[in-house]
């Protein structure tokens, strides 16, 4: 008997059929990957299991026997949890807290919270996973690295038969994956039952016994990962053959629009020098802590800093984002949650926010038709999931919910563009669609600099490389002479530079 089976779910959403008829059977000592588009109705399929959304049809059997599942704690009570993919912690409370908030223990004699109790329970469950957190500390104050560890170690600790990570590595780098991993295979050997969504179609291979692939909502297939191979997982998924995973535009680079001449921030960035030209990509890697995401801010204008910022041969004084925006240097955020939507507004509000500040006074308001027209086009243009632009961005799936964040500074029209992992939990087919977005802006002049922790897409979107090492600049190359070996060679600094 199956631990978990849904049968024929449905779901829809005003305007939206999230999910038509959809079945899942989940073994015991089983890891099922559920694998779709943005969009297609995975997050939605789990919020159903674990309490959050009701099911407009079908039926729940867990342990064969019909589960009702109204409300979260249903779900908890039925052994069920789940790892949100926009995180889910309280950010003011500490770490230890957010672990067991709810799940206090009490001392029986005082009947009081029994903070050290707490306290060591939660250092114990953090070291299995191999991370050396202060279960003091406020988690506004953690990396997303470790918010998301903080995340997995509370729902370990609730000791569930069936636990669902929605896109759980996608803030993680590889030795955390492979912790995560860990946890994972001690998890099927202990006979619980894993439900890991992922765009990462390798992670899938490694970790998942089986797929099931969703596609608008509906049920395409299942596979078990040792009888189908990524290529045939991405046809089932995207409904046609990928050709060209990186459809790199070759183009003659113009004129240098950007120099940039000895940066340095005290603690983050050390003498930084480059050029950059229209129409050119200048991807620029690294390891964690490299310093690429403080290299992208200061130029925004986040961070002080001493050192030149030339565009087109002017000198400009970036120190607040808002100098930044009116020089032509827009930078999209790796963190869309903390950052980058307002996602209680719709898609038109998040998409012309930018432009509006930093574009028109009251005076030259822009015209409302236009701007939507506007909004409209954009949306078309790559293809944002949605059922009308006054929906509200938090209702939009996480990968559509970058593709607004992405628009919104299209609409900018930026000289220098800086994306910071752009391409993060967006599936496949969508990151050709961002790929060609890159290609359009190449062919209207723009410049762009791409951060990016995954190689094969540093590799076949750039133009030149820039790699990165404790806040320097240690290597440079070309297109044409770059391989992930010499990348990582001046990522990991060999030569000490
Ligand atoms: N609360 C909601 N209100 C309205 N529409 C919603 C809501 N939640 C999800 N949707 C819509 O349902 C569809 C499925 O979304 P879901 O979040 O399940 O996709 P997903 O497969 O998890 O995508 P991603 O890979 O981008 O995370 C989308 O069109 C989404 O916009
Ligand atoms: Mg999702």
């Amino acid at each position: 008997m199956p631990l978990l089976e849904m049968k024929g779910i449905s779901k829809e959403f005003p305007g939206v059929k999230a999910l038509e008829n959809v079945d899942l059977t989940l073994d015991k000592g089983e890891v099922l990957a559920l694998l779709g588009e943005n969009g297609a109705g995975k997050s939605t399929l789990m919020k159903i299991l674990s309490g959050i959304y009701g099911l407009d049809a079908g039926e729940i059997l867990v342990d064969g026997q019909k589960a009702d599942i109204n409300n979260v704690s249903d779900a908890t009570d039925l052994g069920i949890s789940i790892i949100h993919q926009e995180l889910n912690l309280i950010p003011d409370l500490c770490v230890y807290e957010n672990i067991f908030l709810g799940r206090e223990i009490v001392n029986p004699v005082t009947n009081r919270i029994n903070k050290s109790a707490l306290k060591e329970e939660s250092k114990k469950l953090l070291k299995g996973l191999g991370m050396d957190i202060n279960v003091n500390e406020t988690v506004r104050n953690l990396s997303v690295a470790e918010q998301q560890m903080v995340e997995i170690a509370k729902v370990i600790s609730m000791d569930c038969q069936i636990i669902i990570m929605d896109e759980p590595t996608d803030a993680l780098m590889t030795n955390e994956v492979d912790r995560l991993f860990e946890v994972i295979r001690n998890l099927k050997s202990e006979d619980k039952g894993v439900i890991f969504i992922s765009h990462k179609i390798d992670e899938i291979m490694e970790i998942a016994d089986r797929v099931e692939v969703l596609r608008d909502g509906e049920l395409i297939g299942s596979k078990k990962t040792a009888e189908t191979d990524a290529d045939d997982l991405i046809s089932m998924m995207v409904g046609r053959e990928l050709k060209e995973k990186f459809p790199k535009l070759k183009m003659k680079p113009g004129n240098i629009v950007m120099e940039v001449k000895g940066l340095n921030v005290p603690g983050m960035l050390k003498d930084i020098s480059f050029n950059l030209r229209r129409s050119e990509v200048l991807g620029i890697s690294g390891l964690v802590g490299a310093g690429r995401t403080e290299l992208g801010k200061t130029l925004f204008g986040v961070y002080g800093h001493t050192g030149e910022v030339l565009i087109d041969g002017s000198p400009v004084n970036v120190k607040s984002p808002g100098d930044a925006i009116k020089a032509g240097i827009v930078y999209l955020t790796e963190d869309r949650k903390e950052e980058g939507l307002f996602s209680d507004k719709s898609v038109a509000y998040n998409m012309t926010l930018a432009k509006l500040k930093d574009f028109t006074g009251w005076m030259d308001r822009v015209n409302k038709d236009e701007e939507e027209a506007e909004v409209k086009d954009y949306v078309t243009k790559i293809r944002v999931k949605t059922p009308s632009i006054s929906q509200t961005v938090e209702n939009l799936s996480g990968g559509n919910q970058q593709k607004v964040l992405l628009a919104k500074w299209l609409m900018t029209n930026p000289k220098v563009m800086i994306l910071d992992e752009p391409t993060r939990g967006i599936d496949v087919g969508a990151k050709v669609e961002i790929y060609n977005l890159i290609n359009r802006l190449k062919k209207d002049g723009i410049a762009v600099i791409m951060i990016s922790s995954e190689l094969p897409e540093i590799l076949g979107i750039s133009d030149r490389i820039i790699v990165m090492h404790s806040g320097r600049i240690t290597g440079e190359l070309e297109d044409k002479d770059a391989t992930q070996e010499k990348i990582m060679h001046y990522a990991v600094n060999i030569q000490g530079v």
